[in-house]
């Protein structure tokens, strides 16, 4: 199988991944933080190694302010929800993703949103964004990848106007975690939430939350954290105030190996290796008469995540002929992200999106383009 699905999730997973998951439920798989007995001690070590990792591969000074999450979802829904006050406006971006957009959309009743519009290239315009921002404006919460086509967007920019107005900056690093070099210090980013299972090529069902800001979100659910468990009330300490209930250590352990092997290859040469492939790819899309890139046509400001359409034949089809035909795993249609298709002028039809991972190989790019030419 090819499999070019990765910006939904990475596939495979490098082998150390796979036998953490393993070794953890089979030797060490007790409840962390809970009890004091060896295994206990083992699994609450394992989970704390991990927070190290995580905030040194961000640039995060405090290991505690790294909060374990299911998902990017989940922290986004954290920061969110646990930010804003009645009254409060934030400000995001058409390219975002529904884990942003339907989160502030469900809290419309009680907070004022503005979402930016984006150019039929999926970019923003930041001295535009800057004349949105009004006295109540507390958060900015932007995408720094575009998950339909790989448009990167102007983190620094955006995090200095965040700074000139002292407004809190909540990066969903989706799509960029593992591929592009994320410092949250220098890059003033207050808040920011990863997925594990994209390119930090942890399991499903592991993310990350971090915050650089005295301002903890409220949490948006509560329960057992093995910490002063006299009171009712929940802890104010992190991670204890937003992590309850049990942690996924499988996943964490494996998401440490995932982490490990990011480091051990340097994020700017898996860009390097996915950034010949796209620029392969889109080189032959462009070629095709009935073919057409959503987005950048360009193999710059972009990451492997490649959009396309053909201008007379559903994006449904087609990905089910290169699944049925070729054996090629793709994605069509909306993404979860229709404002970012209407931005980019492909609402009507979706997309066919091909996103590219480190263990993709040239060949699997080439018989993509063979197959599509077949369509042509
Ligand atoms: N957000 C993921 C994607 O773009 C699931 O496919």
């Amino acid at each position: 199988m090819i499999y070019l699905d990765n910006a939904a999730t990475t596939w495979p997973k490098p082998e150390s991944v796979y036998r953490a998951v393993y070794d953890c439920m089979k030797y060490f798989g007790a409840n962390p933080g809970r009890s004091g007995h060896k295994m206990a001690i083992k699994a609450a070590q394992e989970i704390y190694e991990c927070r190290e990792l995580v905030a040194e591969f961000f640039s995060l000074s405090n290991a505690e302010n790294v909060i374990f999450t299911q998902n990017a979802t989940q922290g986004l829904n954290i920061v969110i929800k646990g930010i804003l006050n009645p009254g409060d406006h934030i400000i995001c971006t058409a390219m975002d993703h529904n884990s942003i957009l339907r989160t502030v959309y469900s809290m419309h009743e009680d907070i004022e949103y503005t979402i930016v519009d984006a150019d039929k290239y999926g970019q923003i315009d930041v001295s535009y964004l800057e004349t949105l921002v009004k006295p109540n404006t507390k958060l900015i919460a932007m995408t720094h990848v575009s998950n339909v086509c790989g448009t990167v967007l102007p983190v620094k920019e955006v995090s200095q106007i965040c700074k000139k107005h002292n407004i809190l900056f909540l990066l969903d690093a989706s799509q960029s975690a593992g591929i592009l070099d994320i410092d949250m210090r220098r890059d003033n980013i207050d808040y920011l939430c990863a997925p594990g299972h994209k390119s930090l090529y942890g399991p499903m069902g592991t993310g990350v939350l971090l915050i650089n800001s005295p301002i903890i979100p409220k949490p948006i659910y509560v329960g057992g954290t093995g910490s002063n468990s006299a009171s009712l009330s929940q802890p104010d300490i992190l991670p204890d105030r937003l992590e309850s209930g049990t942690l996924n250590l499988p996943g964490i352990s494996g998401l440490y190996k995932g982490i490990e092997f990011v480091t051990q290859i340097g994020t700017e040469n898996i860009l390097r290796s996915e950034k010949e492939m796209t620029s392969f790819l889109i080189d032959g899309l462009s070629e095709m008469k009935n073919f057409k890139i959503s987005g950048l046509g360009k193999n710059e400001n972009r990451t492997g995540v490649v959009s396309f359409y053909h201008t007379k034949k559903d994006c449904v089809e087609i990905a089910e002929y290169l699944n049925l035909e070729y054996d090629i795993a793709i994605r069509s249609m909306y993404h979860c992200a229709y404002l970012a298709h209407k931005a980019l002028g492909t609402d009507g039809t979706g997309t066919v999106r091909a996103s590219i991972g480190y263990f993709n190989k040239l060949s699997d790019i080439k018989t993509l383009l063979y197959a599509l030419e077949k369509i042509d």
